[in-house]
């Protein structure tokens, strides 16, 4: 590691990174983490378009191919140079630690709209009880974008704030600052110890509760039919892939944050498979009740599953508002679905925000409260001033289609090609996984980071930018699609390198003492692994 000499003999904090208290945990705040909206919203759609059945070939090629190994890369960077994204790429090298900024900006983008779906969810929960959107005769989809968002006619920037969303997104927004501000344990883990389980107890609940609606065998069907034809449509692959990295929360700084606050002697990579079968666990659930319930809604309607079936904001927030007016129990299961996605959202957006408060907490040295505040409070308010008003819908649905889908793509394929082939690091990084592991990754998980995965993510991101670049982005003006969607991919690239350029505190992180005695044994191979003592 090259430390910058006018860090060294600064005043280092020699204070202990703080640790999840155990590996469960740890692994418990991962799969918060991992299932988030979308596993519940986008998944079972995702399948469906892609081949249904026949999808989850492509999905578990994609999952042990690439999903697994960063996130095994993720867990090594973040485990070894024992920090946020920017200063575990600092770390590792240098020049590197402008992709950790590029990984933060990423999730302060998603960070100000995920709160903003959070809170029309926690509205929808609260709406289920008496069916509000029946009030509308047009329907759910009128009741949404007219008298929920007050959508405006057109794609824009307004200051129109609208009450029912920026009071719950206030509410959001508190909790998860109050959340952050604890710390890891007290914060945290205890959230997800607590958000979890619920979840998991809801949505089960949700999804027994939809298998036995009527018609709900329907939708299976159609879910899980096979269309082994679209295996030869190169799309098909490339959405198995796109869809797990956001799904396993890879590739965009939150597995390393998260797996800095690893004990030093972690079972990283079996920690690893167990998050991927939970995560994918879930998402296959999803499927089961969300299409379960369509089914439900297509055998009511007399329509084709195909015909009401959608993703994203169309399933959450009018097609299953339109079950639960019609379905027996309407009110429970909208309120257990609403639940579902504020509670596994809560616990995602709390691991993105994680990224952007380590980083500054790294960066200047400061402690975990004051580095809370100061992060959390700003991207609290620009969240506040953009998205509860009539035109939020058109911000997030562009910020998401280019900083998410498009900007992780890119993200994930720089990181991949300067470890891999730039820096050469993987070997060391396969050696750090094999420290404490329980399953070994060899020359297998090398291939598939160093090879594989550059290729696949390299194919999908020019058909990305082919997509992006032959259409107009949902039919929005040029100009804000030019500063919503491409200009704020590209801000976010140059903000990376402002970011990285700025010179680290001398209080930070950068030259801890902990650290570089850790280094030094770990470099010499000398790390105990039978003494009791925690490096
Ligand atoms: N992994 C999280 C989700 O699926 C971010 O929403």
């Amino acid at each position: 590691m090259s430390t910058p000499s006018s860090l060294k003999g600064g005043p280092a904090a020699p204070k202990k990174r703080e640790t999840f208290s155990s590996r469960k945990l740890f692994i418990l705040s991962a799969v918060g983490s991992a299932v988030g909206l979308g596993n519940i919203w986008r998944f079972p759609y995702v399948a469906y378009e892609n081949g249904g059945g026949a999808f989850l070939i492509p999905y578990l090629v994609a999952i042990l191919c690439a999903g697994i190994p960063l996130l095994f890369l993720d867990y090594a960077v973040g485990h070894r140079y024992r920090g946020s994204a920017p200063l575990a790429y600092r770390r590792l090298n240098r020049k590197a630690e402008m992709i950790g900024w590029w990984q933060v900006l990423i999730c302060f983008i998603i960070a100000i709209y995920y709160a903003a779906i959070i809170a029309w969810a926690a509205m929808y929960c609260w709406f289920s009880i008496n069916k509000a959107w029946d009030n509308n005769a047009d329907g759910a989809g009128a009741f949404f974008q007219g008298d929920f968002l007050k959508v405006a006619e057109g794609a824009g920037v307004s200051f129109e704030y609208v009450p029912n969303i920026f009071v719950p997104m206030l509410a959001v927004w508190l909790i998860t600052v109050i959340i952050m501000v604890a710390g890891v344990n007290k914060g945290i883990a205890r959230a997800n110890a607590v958000f979890m389980p619920l979840l998991i107890v809801m949505f089960l609940i949700l999804v027994i509760q939809s298998v036995f609606l009527p018609g709900a065998a329907e939708g299976l069907n159609a879910f899980f039919t096979p269309n082994f034809e679209a295996l030869l449509n190169p799309g098909v692959w490339a959405a198995a892939f796109g869809h797990i990295f956001f799904s396993l929360s890879v590739a965009f700084g939150i597995m390393i944050t998260y797996s800095s606050y690893m004990k030093r002697k972690s079972d990283l990579t079996g920690a690893g498979y167990t998050v991927a079968f939970a995560n994918s666990s879930f998402e296959l659930l999803a499927g089961i009740g969300v299409f379960a319930a369509l089914g439900f809604m297509a055998h009511n309607t007399n329509a084709a599953v195909g015909d009401v079936a959608s993703g994203g904001i169309g399933l959450a927030f009018i097609a299953f508002p339109t079950i639960v007016s019609n379905a027996p129990l309407g009110s429970l299961i909208g309120v257990l679905f609403f639940g579902s996605l504020v509670f596994a959202g809560l616990t995602s957006l709390i691991s993105i925000l994680e990224v952007i408060v380590a980083a500054f907490q790294d960066k200047l040295g400061w402690n975990r409260k004051a580095a809370t505040l100061v992060v959390t409070i700003p991207v609290a308010l620009i969240s506040l001033v953009l998205f509860p008003t009539t035109t939020g819908l058109y911000l997030l649905d562009t910020m998401d289609a280019f900083v998410n889908q498009f900007g992780i793509l890119a993200a994930a394929l720089v990181s991949v090609i300067v470890v891999g082939a730039g820096l050469g690091a993987l070997p060391k990084l396969a050696k750090h996984l094999n420290r404490f592991s329980s399953v070994k990754v060899g020359t297998g998980w090398r291939v598939l980071v160093g090879g594989i995965a550059p290729a696949a993510l390299g194919y999908m991101l020019i058909n990305e930018i082919q997509t992006k670049l032959s259409e107009q982005y949902s039919g929005y003006p040029a100009w804000f699609n030019g500063i919503f969607g491409w200009g704020m991919a590209g801000l976010l690239i140059v903000g990376a390198l402002l970011l990285s350029l700025i010179p680290w505190s001398r209080s930070s992180k950068v030259s801890d003492p902990e650290f570089e005695g850790y280094q030094k044994a770990v470099e010499r191979d000398e790390v105990p692994e039978t003494s009791g003592k925690e490096y």
